[in-house]
Order: structure tokens, then C-alpha cells, then sequence
């Protein structure tokens, strides 16, 4: 059944790679239409496969298991934010031209993104400029100049036993035009190795081999206390457990109608 929110919701998931951020957007997109999600991973590959200037810097950085620079997601996050009208400023305090992106990474084209914090957009209180963000921020930097942005007013850190996680992410294949996910053991497809819609080959996702996730996995476990304290500081962080998705989704709908219904 699907549920309407009387206040705007702007929901940040924080979790390990593999954890189910993913899997938990897609399930309240389903369940709340007023949602919508940004992904920053799918917003990354998709530049990727594209092979846009950033997407080439980016593709490298990405299969090594590291993070992509702060400066770099932070354009990539507010251009997304603006374009989708959840900024309420008409006036960026930033040119993101396609020009400003052609080489993102270089120093000389730094320009940070961010006005001072002392001037934050007002969010739209509509509860249609609800959304979800999956994968950023994720180091305490990258919260700080988001704040400065926009109030985020609920970040779920979704926790699983480790162990859970590589078994989940070595049986994960997807179709990476739409970006569908699927598990052989979770979600299988009907036709083993095909996409449900389109009949095309499933792939691997370049970082799910094991010495990757890995290295995502140390990346994650070295910057993620310090964002989780940002939150908790912030007193918007709420903390939820679970062995399997399925466990997990029924507690995060229930604290979102709580908090937002
Ligand atoms: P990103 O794409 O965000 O990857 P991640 O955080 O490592 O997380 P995943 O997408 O792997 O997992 P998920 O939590 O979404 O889990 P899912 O639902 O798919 O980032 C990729 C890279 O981009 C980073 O390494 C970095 O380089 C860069 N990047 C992105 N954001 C950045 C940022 N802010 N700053 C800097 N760099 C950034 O579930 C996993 C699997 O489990 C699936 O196969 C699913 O089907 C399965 N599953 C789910 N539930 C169950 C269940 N109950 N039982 C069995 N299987 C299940
Ligand atoms: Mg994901």
C-alpha cells in the first residue's frame, strides 16, 4: 500500500558497501511516490558509461575501491539537487557549466562549490520536494559543506554483521544500462544471467571483485564515525539493525510515516 508524507522529507542513507541502501531507496520510492532518489554511485557509473570528462576521472578511482574527491562529488551532488528544483536559490553560488566539469579534477579548475555556512537555502517545506540520498555524503567533509546547502532532516545509518555483506555483493549482477540490481541468491532474475525487461546480459559491477570491496569496505570503515557523529550531533541520526533487507524495511517505512506521515 502505498503512503503519502504531510511534511518534506529529506533522507540521507548511510551504510557499508553492500549494506542494502540501494535495495531499501528502490523499496520506499515504492512506497512513498513523493519520494525521489540520487544515487551517487549510479549518478558516478552513469558518467562512466557515458564517458563524460568526469566519468574518465572518475572510472579509475571508482574500480580501485577509493573515493572519488570531495570537491568533484559535491558539483556533481548540487548540480543534481539544482537541476531537480530542491534548492530553492534560482542564483547558484557556483557555475557548473559543462566547461567547469570538462576537468573537474585538476587544481586548477578548483572552485569550491559551497557559499559560506552562514547563508544555507531554505529547503521547500512541500512534502512533494522529498528526497533520498544514497551514498553521500560519506566523509564528514563532504556533510559539513552539504549543510551549508541544504537541511537534511534524517540520516538512517543501516547496519548489518559484516560477514553478510561480501556473501550478498559476490552474488550481485546488474543490468547497468537501467541500473536494476539483482542477486542470485536475494532477487534472482527469471532467466539466469538475462534482465527481466530488456533480455540483455547482466554483468558484475567493476569493484564487487573481492580485493575491491575490500578496499571499499577500509575506506568506509575509516571515514564513516566521524560523518555519523556529524549526524548525531546534529540530532538527526537514527540507527537501525538487521540481518536481511526484508528485516530492515518494514522498521525504516514505520519511522518515516513517524517522523514525516
Ligand atoms: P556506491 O555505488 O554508493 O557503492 P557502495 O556504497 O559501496 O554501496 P553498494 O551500492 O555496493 O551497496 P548498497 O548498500 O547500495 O547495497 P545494495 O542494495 O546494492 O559507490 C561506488 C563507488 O563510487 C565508491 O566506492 C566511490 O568510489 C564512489 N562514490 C560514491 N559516492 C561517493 C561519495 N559520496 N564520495 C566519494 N566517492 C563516492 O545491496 C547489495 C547486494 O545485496 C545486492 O546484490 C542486493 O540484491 C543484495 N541484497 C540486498 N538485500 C539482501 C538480502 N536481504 N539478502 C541477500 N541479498 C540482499
Ligand atoms: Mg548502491
Amino acid at each position: 500500500m502505498q503512503m503519502r508524507l504531510s511534511r518534506a522529507a529529506r533522507i540521507i542513507l548511510v551504510g557499508a558497501p553492500g549494506v542494502g541502501k540501494g535495495t531499501q531507496t528502490k523499496r520506499l520510492l515504492e512506497k512513498f511516490p513523493q519520494l525521489t532518489a540520487i544515487s551517487s554511485g549510479d549518478l558516478l557509473r552513469e558518467n562512466v558509461r557515458e564517458q563524460t570528462p568526469l566519468g574518465i576521472k572518475a572510472k579509475s578511482v571508482m574500480r580501485s575501491g577509493k573515493l572519488v574527491p570531495d570537491t568533484l562529488m559535491l558539483r556533481l551532488i548540487h548540480h543534481e539537487l539544482s537541476t531537480r528544483g530542491f534548492l530553492s536559490r534560482t542564483h547558484s553560488p557556483f557555475i557548473l557549466s559543462s566547461t567547469s566539469l570538462s576537468d573537474p579534477l585538476s587544481a586548477t579548475s578548483f572552485v569550491d562549490p559551497y557559499p559560506p555556512p552562514n547563508t544555507p537555502e531554505t529547503p521547500s517545506p512541500s512534502p512533494s520536494s522529498s528526497f533520498i540520498l544514497d551514498g553521500f555524503p560519506r566523509t564528514a567533509r563532504q556533510a559539513s559543506r552539504l549543510d551549508s546547502t541544504v537541511d537534511m532532516n534524517l540520516v538512517v545509518n543501516i547496519t548489518t554483521p559484516l560477514p553478510a555483506l561480501l556473501a550478498r555483493i559476490q552474488s550481485r549482477w546488474v543490468h547497468a544500462p537501467s541500473g536494476r540490481v539483482y542477486n542470485t541468491t536475494f532477487n534472482a532474475p527469471r532467466v539466469e544471467g538475462l534482465d527481466d525487461v530488456t533480455g540483455e546480459k547482466l554483468t558484475r559491477r567493476d569493484d564487487d571483485e573481492t580485493g575491491v570491496y575490500l578496499e571499499r569496505l577500509k575506506r568506509f570503515t575509516e571515514t564513516n564515525e566521524p560523518l555519523l557523529e556529524h549526524y548525531r550531533r546534529k540530532d538527526v541520526l537514527w540507527t537501525v539493525e538487521g540481518e536481511t533487507s526484508d528485516e530492515i524495511t518494514p522498521k525504516l517505512v514505520e519511522e518515516v510515516v513517524r517522523r514525516f506521515g
